[in-house]
Formats: C-alpha cells, sequence, structure tokens
C-alpha cells in the first residue's frame, strides 16, 4: 500500500492514562503509520466518555492526559490532526442521517455494547449506549479514513461503520461517485497483553500499566501481578495466560522473541520473570516518560496543539456535511 494513499482515523476514550496494552495494540502502529507519510486524523472521544459515565466533571483533565500520552509516544501535531469530538459539530450532525441507516435490531445485537453493559455500574443504560458506534461511525468517516488501526473489541462498530458507508452510498451517492468509502480495521500483530490480574488490561480496572507510571509504581504492579505455580518460566499463552502475558510484555518492550526470553529466564521462576519485565518496561518507557513530563510543564502548548486541530477538523468535517447534504438534497 502507498503510504500517502492511506487516511487513518483512531482514537481513545478520555478516561485515564494510557497503558502498555493501548502502546503496542494501537498507538505504536498509528506513529509509524504517521512517520510513513499516512495521514492521521485521532479523535479524543469525549462525547463517547458520557455512554456511562459521570465524569464530566474531570473531562478536561483526562483530555489532557490523553493529550500528553499521545505527544509523549510521537504522534507529532504538525502531520497528525488530533481533536475532540465536542469542538467538531459537523461531525456530530452526521449521526442524525446515519442512525436513519441502521436498525434498531443491529444496534442491540453489538457484542462489545452488550459487554459494556454487563459491566457497566450504572443504574439506566442511555440511548447513547446503543447508538454511540454510529457515532463512531461518524468519527471516521467525516475525514473519510480509510484505515482505522484497533482492538479486536472495536470490530463490531468498524463493521457497522462500513455498513452506514456502503448503504449511505447505496441510497444517495450517484453510481460510481461513492461519497465514502468502506475503511478497513487493521489489527494489531500483537497479541493481546493482560492486566496484571490476569482479566483484560483496562484503565479503569486498576490491572494496567500507564505509559505515565514512574518506574516504582511499575515495579510495585508486577511485582503484584498474577502468576501461577509452576516454578519453569515458558511461553505457552494458552496454557499458562498470566506468565505468557508477563513474558509477551517483556518481549515486546525488548523486541525480542518471548518463546527465547522464557527459556532463558526457565529457572529463575516468576521472581526473575518479575525483574526482567520490570528492567523491560522501565528502560522501554523511559524516554516516553522524560517527554511527557516536560510536556506537562507547557499547558499552553497542549491548548495550542488542540485548538489547531480542533480547527482543522472542523474545516473537513464541514466539507463532508455540506458533501451530505448535497446529496440527499437538503440544501435550501
Ligand atoms: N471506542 C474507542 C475506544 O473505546 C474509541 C473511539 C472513538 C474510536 N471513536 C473512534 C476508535 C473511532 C477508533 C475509531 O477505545
Amino acid at each position: 500500500m502507498n503510504p500517502s494513499s492511506v487516511r487513518v482515523l483512531t482514537g481513545d476514550r478520555p478516561t485515564g492514562r494510557l497503558h502498555v496494552g493501548h502502546y503496542f495494540g494501537s498507538l505504536e502502529s498509528r506513529v509509524r503509520l504517521q512517520n510513513e507519510g499516512a495521514e492521521l486524523y485521532v479523535v479524543i472521544a469525549d462525547y463517547q466518555v458520557l455512554t456511562d459515565r459521570d465524569i464530566a466533571a474531570n473531562l478536561p483533565g483526562y483530555v489532557e492526559e490523553l493529550l500528553l500520552d499521545y505527544l509523549a509516544v510521537g504522534i507529532d501535531p504538525e502531520r497528525a490532526v488530533v481533536f475532540t469530538h465536542s469542538a467538531v459539530p459537523a461531525l456530530n450532525q452526521l449521526l442524525l442521517p446515519f442512525l436513519s441507516l441502521v436498525s434498531v435490531a443491529e444496534l442491540q445485537r453489538n457484542p462489545t455494547v452488550k459487554d459494556e453493559i454487563r459491566h457497566s455500574s450504572q443504574a439506566a443504560v442511555s440511548g447513547l449506549m446503543f447508538t454511540y458506534p454510529v457515532h463512531q461511525a461518524a468519527d471516521i468517516l467525516f475525514c473519510k479514513a480509510n484505515t482505522v488501526p484497533v482492538g479486536r473489541d472495536q470490530l463490531p462498530h468498524l463493521e457497522i461503520t462500513r455498513t452506514v458507508a456502503r448503504r449511505f452510498n447505496e441510497r444517495y451517492a450517484r453510481p460510481g461517485e461513492p461519497v465514502f468509502p468502506e475503511p478497513e480495521a487493521l489489527l494489531s500483530a500483537a497479541p493481546l497483553l493482560l492486566g496484571t490480574d490476569g482479566g483484560k488490561m483496562s484503565k479503569s480496572r486498576g490491572n494496567a500499566i500507564a505509559l505515565a507510571a514512574d518506574a516504582d509504581e511499575t515495579a510495585r504492579l508486577i511485582r503484584g501481578a498474577k502468576t501461577d505455580a509452576e516454578r519453569h518460566i515458558s511461553y505457552e499463552p494458552e496454557r499458562r495466560p498470566e506468565v505468557s502475558s508477563l513474558v509477551l510484555l517483556a518481549a515486546l518492550c525488548t523486541e525480542r522473541d518471548p518463546a527465547e526470553l522464557a527459556e532463558e529466564i526457565g529457572g529463575g521462576g516468576a521472581a526473575a520473570l518479575k525483574q526482567v519485565v520490570t528492567a523491560a518496561v522501565n528502560e522501554r518507557f523511559s524516554p516516553v516518560r522524560a517527554r511527557r513530563a516536560e510536556l506537562a510543564r507547557d499547558r499552553g502548548f497542549l491548548r495550542e496543539v488542540l485548538r489547531r486541530g480542533n480547527k482543522e477538523a472542523n474545516v473537513v468535517a464541514d466539507a463532508t456535511l455540506e458533501q451530505v447534504r448535497t446529496v440527499m438534497d437538503c440544501v435550501y
């Protein structure tokens, strides 16, 4: 694929610091695509946070943390467009025609949404919960992205995006002149990292190693990580998920083969494994952490980055909405 014909959109909810799972699952490939010349759009999905949580009061702080993580790992505001949902009205307006293109049954059977509802602490499920995947289609389609680097859990949402694009084109576009591309998911080659408790690594479950964690916090988290009763360390993701995930984390940080690394640790057991993982994580992320700390001192710069990204996103979204209203015959 020619990188300059690749337009990437991806993003995250601003609900806390990003972790090493995000890094190897998505951030690393975003930065690589950016550096290879792809156009990169990154949404700080502040409206998506409203699906489930009542953290609106902390939103500005979370937005800033997320932006810091992005910049620290190498997303370059000179090349990439980083923006927030709430600052781009035309993007949000796309939700209306898009919602008309999907059925309630389709929304209700989305497995990721079902899972989120199951894990939700809220007494009632909001309407936004069922419709946010369509809003996510607007995130992706407002800039006509053709490539979306995401984790597996996001595949149902990407399927909805493709359905919306296809149905919109069928219903409104002139034959041979599609308005929207049907974007492709770009799944990370790295297998999933587990949290330190052996469950899914998650910002909100206290089991994640944040990119921004310091060396001591990292050591403490890894010291407390779940392992198993077998002494000899091996890399067997199916049979020994917790131990294998730790091995994998060290291997990803040091760009080594996990089976080989496990072999080397071998009889050293869990204690040796944890030492290796801690050193690997701290060494790999020490430049990222230093850069993050430096950026955190310049609030004015952070605000400027978002202001510029939002401005650019608005130009693109306005043009797309204009085109949408034109083909829908809604220009009066
Ligand atoms: N749903 C994604 C998450 O929870 C965040 C997100 C919002 C996103 N809009 C997106 C991801 C568009 C990819 C494309 O992490």
